[in-house]
């Protein structure tokens, strides 16, 4: 794309203009280097770059926690960090705790459940369940909601999903 400048001689290419840069990280236990813009958000460039699919796109403004990730072993919404601020962490996905025994817990209770209707939220809100239980492995119900709270489902309401994650604390620690 080009125009002319403001003073109507000079042609402009915005292309010209772009700033690329490398972000060199690790994705789910992998080191991975993406090249990426400095205005690009770590969801963008999780999806776009790094084929990252389970990471939803909702709000893209940190409200519907469909973007969460683990930052660090923390739950945050990639939709509102930069891609550069990457650089040197360990970003975990959903795709990463596929044979984590809490994950494996955690998903067969939402499907037990009914806590999953479209799926849109689930990939956050496994996210930041999983944490939660990481951290507190007998969560009261009252635990569990300030746990997801960032994450919003428009489906089943959370009384499934709450039943779900409690479920899951459960199964994982019994007594
Ligand atoms: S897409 Fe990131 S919080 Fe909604
Ligand atoms: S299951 Fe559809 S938004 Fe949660």
């Amino acid at each position: 794309m080009s125009c002319l400048d403001e003073a109507g001689d000079k042609r402009v290419h915005w292309e010209d203009e772009v700033i690329t840069m490398k972000v060199r990280f690790e994705l789910n236990g992998k080191k991975v280097e993406a090249e990426t813009t400095p205005y690009t958000s770590l969801l963008d460039m999780l999806r776009e770059e790094l084929d990252t699919k389970s990471v939803k796109k909702g709000c893209e403004s940190g409200e519907c926690g469909a973007c969460t990730v683990l930052v660090d072993g923390l739950p945050m919404t990639s939709c509102i960090i930069l891609a550069p601020q990457a650089e040197g962490r360990h970003i975990t996905t959903i795709e990463g705790l596929e044979h984590n025994p809490l994950m494996i817990d955690l998903r067969q209770s939402f499907i037990e459940n009914g806590a999953i209707q479209c799926g849109f939220c689930t990939p956050g809100m496994l996210i930041s369940s999983y944490a939660l239980l990481r951290d507190n492995p007998h969560p009261t119900p009252e635990d569990v909601k300030i746990g997801i709270e960032g994450n919003i489902c428009r489906c089943t309401g959370f009384t499934k999903i709450i039943e779900a994650v409690l479920d899951a604390a459960e199964r994982i620690a019994p007594e």
